[in-house]
């Protein structure tokens, strides 16, 4: 086991920055996510860890040994991808073996291993079995299995789950963090899902465009967000963010005023007419009667029950015809929303975010 840290990694294809000043350290024995929308980079940082990509610009440490130069063979790290390839005419037993006994480990030590690993993802009763006789969910368990049977210092893995169907992926999801928890090894999961990193992970790693956004333990990230990007890509559903004009203490929202709270009114009272971007939680908004202490009011476009609680998307009628705002609220089946209805909502002001509207920083 050892840490991994990037510093200042940066890897161009021709004229294509793929990624760009990566820096983070993972220690010893850690759970790390990173998670963003594809093309983002999270592929290129594995593989330049792996090895199997050159980096253009920076330092990498695989524990305390600068990797640059080392070939991917020598830097004692496994790798699961998406597409698990496992050799066919193998049993399972023979698959989790491979990489051991490319390493000429004592028959008695692999035998060993191959039954801990076996047990540790619940594959113990499938070890005489061919990978055609295995489903989707079992095969992915051996390709697991086979990564880890060797004891790599550092186990890389890249949408391993993104196979999978949807309770398949759940149950095996699980069944990672387990995995993880019983052998330790620092571990690095590539997701472009954000409740896969946010239930997996010690720490994320948030990537827009090559860049980092945030790092954060899972509930700084959703509670703290370090710009709109963030705001929108953790949580689901996501982040409303509206378009607001300030002037006065107020956040003006196609005719309809949103009170500046307290704590923000020092540090924009230079902004008079600026633009910021209004982040609002869809859990975090509360329905409230007309004549209460309404913020906002929109009318119901779209109504989608999910048993527990009912999602709404609601629009905000515009003024002079730009386009509408538009915010998804979650309500209790209770309330019975319809189309076409006008709600009223209300939210704690400490739950309401701001950005800049143009550069998406956040300001509070
Ligand atoms: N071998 C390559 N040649 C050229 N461009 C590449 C290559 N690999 C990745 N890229 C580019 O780098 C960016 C990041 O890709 P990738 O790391 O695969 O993203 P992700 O895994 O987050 O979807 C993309 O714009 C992609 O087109
Ligand atoms: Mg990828």
């Amino acid at each position: 086991m050892a840490r991994v840290v990037l510093d200042s990694i940066t890897r161009r294809f021709n004229n294509v920055t793929a990624i760009e000043d990566i820096t983070f350290e993972v220690p010893d024995g850690e759970f790390w996510v990173l998670v963003g929308p594809s093309g983002c980079g999270k592929s290129t940082i594995l593989r330049t860890i792996a090895g199997l990509e050159a980096v253009t610009g920076g330092n990498l440490y695989i524990g305390d040994r600068r990797v640059n130069d080392i070939p991917a063979r020598q830097r004692d790290v496994a790798m699961v991808f998406q597409n698990y390839a496992l050799y066919p005419h193998m049993t399972v037993a023979e698959n989790l073996a491979f990489g051991l006994k490319m390493r000429q480990a004592e028959p008695s030590k692999v035998r060993d291993r191959i039954e801990t690993v076996a047990r540790s993802l619940n594959i113990a009763h499938l070890l005489d079995r061919k990978p055609r006789q295995l489903s989707g969910g079992q095969q992915q368990r051996v390709a697991l299995g086979r990564a880890i049977a060797r004891q790599p210092q550092i186990f890389l893995l890249d949408e391993p789950l993104s196979n999978l169907d949807a309770q398949l992926r759940d149950d095996t999801r699980a069944e990672l963090k387990q995995l993880h928890r019983n052998v330790g090894i620092t571990t690095i999961y590539v997701t472009h899902d954000q409740i896969e990193a946010m239930t997996l992970a010690d720490k994320i790693v948030v990537l827009n465009q090559g860049r980092i956004q945030q790092i954060g333990d899972p509930q700084t990230v959703y509670a703290d967000p370090a710009n709109a990007m963030v705001a929108s890509f953790i949580g689901s559903p996501p982040m409303n963010l509206l378009n607001s004009i300030y002037r006065e203490g107020k956040f003006w929202i196609e005719g309809q005023a949103v009170s500046c709270p307290e704590r923000l009114q020092g540090m924009l009272r230079s902004a008079q007419g600026q633009r910021f971007s209004l982040g609002l939680r869809p859990e975090q908004i509360q329905l409230v009667s007309a004549n209460g202490l309404a913020c906002l009011e929109g009318i119901v476009t779209v109504v989608e029950p999910l048993g527990r609680e009912i999602l709404v998307r609601l629009e905000i009628p515009s003024q002079n015809g730009s386009s509408t705002p538009v915010m998804n609220l979650c309500v209790a089946p209770a309330e019975r929303p319809g189309v076409g209805d006008r709600l009223h909502l209300s939210f704690n002001p400490d739950h309401l975010y701001v950005f800049d509207a143009s550069t998406g920083e956040r300001r509070g």
